[in-house]
């Protein structure tokens, strides 16, 4: 069984064009040792190409997410060796993906793990979930997004609290300092990130992935150059044919349907 599962649309019968992808190492808690992280890129840099997927759904187990790095495999590597991993480009293939990830977190989301799941665009956490950047523990620190996308999420003085203690925080705190979209009953995690894929699926595929590109892009900009770039894939919707039908539907009290052209 492979470590990262894709359960791929067209293996299913439901009709929605959502894939889901589910880290599969249960005996190290998904424990993201390299064989993972290959996985996880070469499967995202797969649905990159996919035009019959509109968002993912990414996820552990009920245990964990992901417990961070490989520790016994991370604990006798070398600079020069950690250098030649180049694992900055197995994350980037993830980061690339232009269409919504919605991680669903159960358990354990520590270090790496929290790292991956921010990763992703929108994060539904359950209650009793443990989130956390404790490679200040182990004598290192976090190397794939705890310092710089953490403090983003959260602001300087949460981030360096998480960053500078270890300590993980449970889902409802998470959700109360912004670390997380919607905290929900652990046993509810899953299928409630599955209905909010659902729902994006149902928008039209062009708008959502501009408004994911402008939300990101934004982020690092001033605001005049984030307002501009808004504003330039805000006028360029209306070359869309679903510009046309979402409004024109609202005219004429129908749903529409958007066909991402
Ligand atoms: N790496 C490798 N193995 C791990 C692991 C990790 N990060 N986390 C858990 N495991 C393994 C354990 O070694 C154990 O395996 P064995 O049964 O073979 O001993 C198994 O998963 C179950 O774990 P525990 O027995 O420890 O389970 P627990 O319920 O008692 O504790 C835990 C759970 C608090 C998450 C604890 O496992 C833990 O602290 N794990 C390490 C978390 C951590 O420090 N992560 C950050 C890693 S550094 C990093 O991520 C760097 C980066 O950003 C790039």
């Amino acid at each position: 069984m492979s470590v990262v599962i894709l359960d791929h649309p067209r293996e299913r019968e439901d009709n929605d064009r959502i894939a889901i992808v589910r880290i599969n190492r249960p005996d190290a808690l998904n424990a993201l040792n390299l064989e993972v992280r290959q996985e996880l890129a070469r499967i995202f840099r797969e649905l990159t190409e996919d035009d019959e997927v509109l968002a993912v759904v990414l996820t552990g187990d009920e245990k964990a997410f992901a417990a961070g790095a490989d520790l016994k495999d991370m604990a006798d590597r070398t600079t020069v060796e950690m250098f030649h991993r180049k694992t900055e480009r197995l994350w980037q293939a993830i980061a690339d993906y232009p269409k919504p990830v919605i991680a669903a977190i159960n358990g354990y989301a520590l270090g790496g793990g929290l790292e991956l799941a921010m990763h992703s665009d929108i994060i539904v956490i359950g209650e009793t979930a443990q989130v956390g950047q404790p490679e200040v523990r182990v004598g290192i620190m976090p190397g794939a997004g705890g310092t710089q996308r953490l403090t983003r999420a959260v602001g300087k003085f949460q981030a360096m609290r998480i960053c500078l203690t270890g300590r993980p925080i449970d889902g409802r705190e998470a959700f109360a300092i912004g670390l997380a979209s919607q905290v929900v009953p652990d046993t509810e995690v899953y299928e409630t990130a599955y209905k909010m894929a659902k729902d994006i699926t149902r928008m039209p595929p062009i708008a959502v992935q501009q408004i994911k590109s402008a939300i990101l892009k934004g982020q690092d900009a001033s605001l005049e150059t984030g307002m501009a770039l808004e504003r330039a894939m805000f006028q360029g919707l209306f070359a869309t044919a679903d510009q046309s039908e979402g409004m024109h539907a609202f005219i004429e009290k129908r749903r529409p349907d958007f066909k991402g052209e």
